[in-house]
C-alpha cells in the first residue's frame, strides 16, 4: 500500500493486519515508518515514490497493489503512471487503484489527473479494480467544530456534497485485495447516503455535540495557509492553485453521487455523516 500512513492508510493497514496479510507499506517520513513498524508492519519502505527507483523498490516482488496518490501532489501524474509500469515489469497480479468520484471532471485537478492514471492502468494489461471514493468524511475537519465552535467550509455553503466514511472504504479495499478475481475490472463509486450543504453538516454536528454549530465560508486561500503556512503561495504553488479550483468548482457545481454501489458492496447500510460525526467526536 502506498501513502500507507496517510487518511486511508489509518483505516486499512489495521485492517490488513488483522486479516492476516503479508504486506507492504510505503511512506515518504521515518516517523510514519516508525508508527507503522509499531503497529505491527515488517515491510516497511521509506522514501520518495517520485524517485523512480523507490517506486521500482516499491513494487518489487508483490503480489497486489493498493495504489494512493498522496493529496494534491505536484508529480500525482507522474507517480501514478510510474506506479502502473513498475507494477506491470514486477509482475504485479492486481492493481486496486484508490481514484476519486467522478474522475472525469477537467476542472479539478487531482480529478484530471487520476482520469489519465485510470486511463493508463486500462491500457496497462494489469489485472484491476478502481475505487471511486466521494469526499472523505475527515476527522480533522471536525477540530475547528471543537476548537473555535464553527463549521469552516472553503467553498459556497448552499452548495451540496457526498461524502464517504473512510472506514468504509477500508472494508471495501480489503475485500477487493482479499478476494480479487471476484473485483477483476471492476470500477465502484464510493458513496455514502445523503448530499450536504455546509448548513446539513453544521445541523448534523450540532445535534451530535447538543450545542448550536454555525456554518462558515473562509476562502481558499485560507483554508490553505491553516494547514500549509501564510507562504503557501510561494512554497507551495500546485497545493494552493487545486484549492482554489476545488472551492470554484464547489461553488459553482454541486459534488454528488448515489449510494447504491457502496451498499451493495458492503451488504450493509453505509456509514452515514451523523453517524461518522457521533464516532470521531467521541475519539477527538
Ligand atoms: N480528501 C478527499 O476527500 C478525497 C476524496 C477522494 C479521493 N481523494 C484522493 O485520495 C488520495 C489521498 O488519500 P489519503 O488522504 O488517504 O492519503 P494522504 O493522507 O494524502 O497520504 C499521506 C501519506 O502519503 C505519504 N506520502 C506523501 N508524499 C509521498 C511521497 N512523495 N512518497 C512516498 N509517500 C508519500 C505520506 O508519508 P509520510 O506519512 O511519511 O509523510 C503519508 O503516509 C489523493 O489522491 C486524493 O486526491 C481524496
Amino acid at each position: 500500500m502506498t501513502a500507507a500512513n496517510g487518511n486511508q492508510g489509518k483505516f486499512l493497514i489495521p485492517r490488513l493486519l488483522a486479516a492476516g496479510h503479508v504486506l507492504r507499506a510505503c511512506v515518504r517520513s521515518e516517523e510514519s515508518a516508525r508508527s507503522l513498524r509499531s503497529a505491527g508492519v515488517t515491510d516497511v519502505l521509506v522514501g520518495d515514490l517520485a524517485d523512480p527507483r523507490v517506486m521500482a523498490r516499491a513494487m518489487h516482488g508483490v503480489d497486489k497493489v493498493y495504489y494512493v496518490g498522496p493529496t494534491l501532489h505536484p508529480k500525482e501524474r507522474d507517480m501514478g503512471l510510474a506506479a502502473i509500469d513498475a507494477a506491470r515489469e514486477s509482475g504485479v497480479r492486481h492493481f486496486v487503484f484508490s481514484s476519486v468520484l467522478h474522475a472525469i471532471l477537467t476542472d479539478l485537478t487531482q480529478h484530471e489527473v487520476k482520469r489519465d492514471v485510470e486511463e493508463h492502468l486500462l491500457s496497462s494489461g494489469l489485472e484491476f479494480t478502481i475505487l471511486q471514493p466521494a469526499n472523505y468524511m475527515l476527522r480533522h475537519r471536525l477540530k475547528p467544530v471543537l476548537e473555535q465552535g464553527v463549521f469552516l467550509l472553503s467553498w459556497a455553503l448552499d452548495r451540496r456534497q457526498s461524502m464517504v466514511d473512510l472506514a468504509d472504504v477500508a472494508e471495501v479495499a480489503a475485500a477487493v485485495l482479499a478476494d480479487s478475481d471476484r473485483h477483476a475490472g471492476a470500477t465502484y463509486e464510493l458513496v455514502a447516503p445523503g448530499r450536504y450543504t455546509a448548513y446539513d453538516i453544521a445541523e448534523v454536528v450540532s445535534e451530535v455535540l447538543g450545542r448550536k454549530v454555525p456554518a462558515k465560508r473562509i476562502d481558499a486561500d485560507q483554508f490553505t495557509a491553516a494547514s500549509h503556512g501564510a507562504d503557501h503561495e510561494i512554497r507551495f504553488p500546485y497545493h494552493t492553485e487545486a484549492v482554489r479550483a476545488i472551492s470554484k468548482r464547489y461553488s459553482s457545481h454541486d459534488f454528488v453521487g448515489n449510494p447504491n454501489v457502496l451498499t451493495w458492496l458492503l451488504g450493509r447500510q453505509p456509514t452515514s455523516f451523523a453517524q461518522f460525526v457521533e464516532r470521531e467526536l467521541e475519539a477527538l
